[in-house]
């Protein structure tokens, strides 16, 4: 007999995008847009498109874009979010009106300052309005796990006789626990009348690390959507993580009554893409997506894997991906092998001049590693459109950096400042600090430093290293990236890059609520 089905929806370019620091171009948006597309996500949420016109843009392409999965934008319960949203989400073939407003006591009093038979009124209206958009709509009481379950029965009912179609319960707050946040769900399903004409969602945050056990305890009490991020990215401590949720549910088909439609093989892919893009890394422990999930370290685990994998692994590491990085490409391959494997991949390049130029980039890697994967592609693919972004500002002409035991580290670099050459030399703790001072003796930036992670993207001493820097500036958060075997090189780059963005004239998408 076939299962009910799970509705996996996906909000990394939404409550994904409102972490600091991990806002996305429209670009990139359409590239998460395509591996979402890709591994049968049922609804992705593409942005708030009233946030900006940025936003706004953003999700209209990715409604255009895309054709299997419903394309979802965010709303306030106002009209002006909802006729923006509405206008986004037109072309898609299947759009979706997501609309909320606060419902706890809380949030109504101090944030909203508005009485709740105001509030009633305020989101039934809403829902009326996003109905004349499509019939797909979806309402979210705001921090329904700290509101008063008398009065969620209330607006709820009200809601579904507007015409609303799912009803989305949010633990904005991450404050809820499985057992009550289940027994939440149950209770409204069964005290609202009209609650069988409607899909049961759920959204949890991650403050007190339950956002996968309480949404995977509302699955078991009737919920049948969930919304989820790749690789847990969001507000805070983060959403529920996708990864998580589809192989809990996948792997214990013994308890879940309900399967989802995703292809896990595309989980890997897509959290490389994800942190790739937004430059927050997977810890290394992180279940499924974690460099480790998968590794088994003590001796005793090896030998029992050795001798039947089901002793230690509760699911194969194909399963979700970590094959797919498969050796594609070498020193001999040509343009159009090349070209082949980007299209596979999801990438288009708009010009034949930026496949000409990354397809340089290529041969020169090429030159220095042998072996060239997926995932060198994808950061090939980000340095070209790095490369794109950085016409306007600085660009990196040459670096030299020295260490050697006993000496102080310096750096000397030649940077190209709104096309006139300048160069620096600085001394610094190692060489990375040098390369950084000696940037910052040319444009004076006076940003703060954040963040600084190098990751490797393949293994192997020949692996290209990622380089995430986190810069602040007057308010504003940017995250640069710069891949290159030299990991000094990749460092200037993904300085460069983040000072790019925060001088860049481009706007970037920031709709933090
Ligand atoms: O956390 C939250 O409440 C939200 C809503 C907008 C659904 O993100
Ligand atoms: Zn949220």
């Amino acid at each position: 007999m076939s299962k009910e089905k799970l509705i996996i929806f996906d909000t990394t370019m939404r409550d994904g995008e409102q972490s600091p620091g991990a806002s996305m171009t429209k670009e990139e948006k359409l590239r998460i847009a395509y591996q979402l597309e890709r591994m049968r996500v049922d609804v992705i949420e593409a942005g708030f498109p009233a946030a900006s016109d940025g936003d706004f843009e953003a999700v209209q392409a990715v409604a255009k874009m895309v054709r299997d999965s419903q394309v979802c934008g965010l709303a306030r319960a106002n009209e002006r979010d909802i006729r923006r949203c509405g206008d986004a989400v037109r072309a898609a073939k299947n759009p979706r009106v997501h609309t909320f407003i606060a419902t706890s006591p809380i949030h109504m009093e101090k944030k909203l300052r508005m009485e709740p038979t105001q509030v009633i009124a305020q989101a039934v209206q809403a829902v009326k309005w996003a109905r004349e958009y499509t019939d797909n709509v979806e309402f979210s009481p705001e921090d329904a796990g700290r509101s008063d379950i008398d009065f969620l029965c209330r607006i709820l009912e009200q809601v579904i006789k507007a015409g609303a179609t799912t009803i989305n319960v949010p633990d904005t707050v991450g404050y809820t626990l499985p057992e009550h946040f289940g027994a939440l769900i149950r209770s409204l399903r069964e005290r609202i009348p009209n609650s069988d004409k409607v899909v049961w969602s759920v959204h949890c945050h991650n403050d007190l690390g339950l956002a996968v056990a309480n949404s995977l305890s509302a699955v078991l009490n009737g919920a049948r959507q969930v919304e989820c991020t790749i690789n847990g990215l969001g507000e805070r401590a983060g959403n529920a993580s996708l990864e998580e949720i589809v192989m809990a549910v996948r792997t214990r088909q013994d308890v879940f009554p309900c399967e989802t439609g995703i292809d896990a093989t595309q989980i890997v892919p897509a959290s490389k893409l994800v942190s790739g893009i937004t430059g927050f890394t997977v810890q290394p422990n992180k279940a499924i997506v974690g460099a480790n999930a998968f590794a088994h370290e003590a001796g005793i685990h090896q030998d029992g894997v050795l001798k039947s994998r089901d002793t230690y692994e509760i699911m194969r590491a194909e399963d979700v991906g970590w094959n797919a990085n498969k050796l594609v490409l070498g020193k001999h391959s040509g343009r159009n092998a090349f070209k082949a494997r980007l299209v596979e991949l999801g990438v288009v390049l708009p010009s034949e001049e930026a496949l000409n130029a990354a397809f340089k980039r290529f041969k020169d890697l090429a030159d220095k590693k042998h072996e060239i994967f997926d995932a060198d592609l994808q950061a090939l693919i980000s340095e070209e459109a790095i490369e794109h972004l950085e016409n306007e500002n600085y660009n990196l002409v040459s670096l030299t950096a020295h260490s050697e035991t006993g000496e102080l580290p310096y750096a000397n670099i030649v940077v190209l400042e709104d096309g006139a050459e300048k160069q620096a030399q600085s001394q610094g703790s190692g060489p990375v600090d040098a390369t950084f001072k000696a940037i910052e003796s040319i444009v004076s930036s006076g940003a703060e430093l954040l963040l600084y992670s190098v990751n490797n993207i393949t293994s192997g001493t020949d692996s290209q290293g990622e380089v995430t820097v986190r810069l602040s500036k007057s308010g504003r958060i940017v995250n640069g990236q710069g891949a290159d075997t030299d990991i000094v090189v990749a460092s200037a780059k993904a300085y460069i890059n983040a000072l790019n963005k925060l001088h860049s004239k481009l706007e970037r998408l920031n709709p933090q609520l």
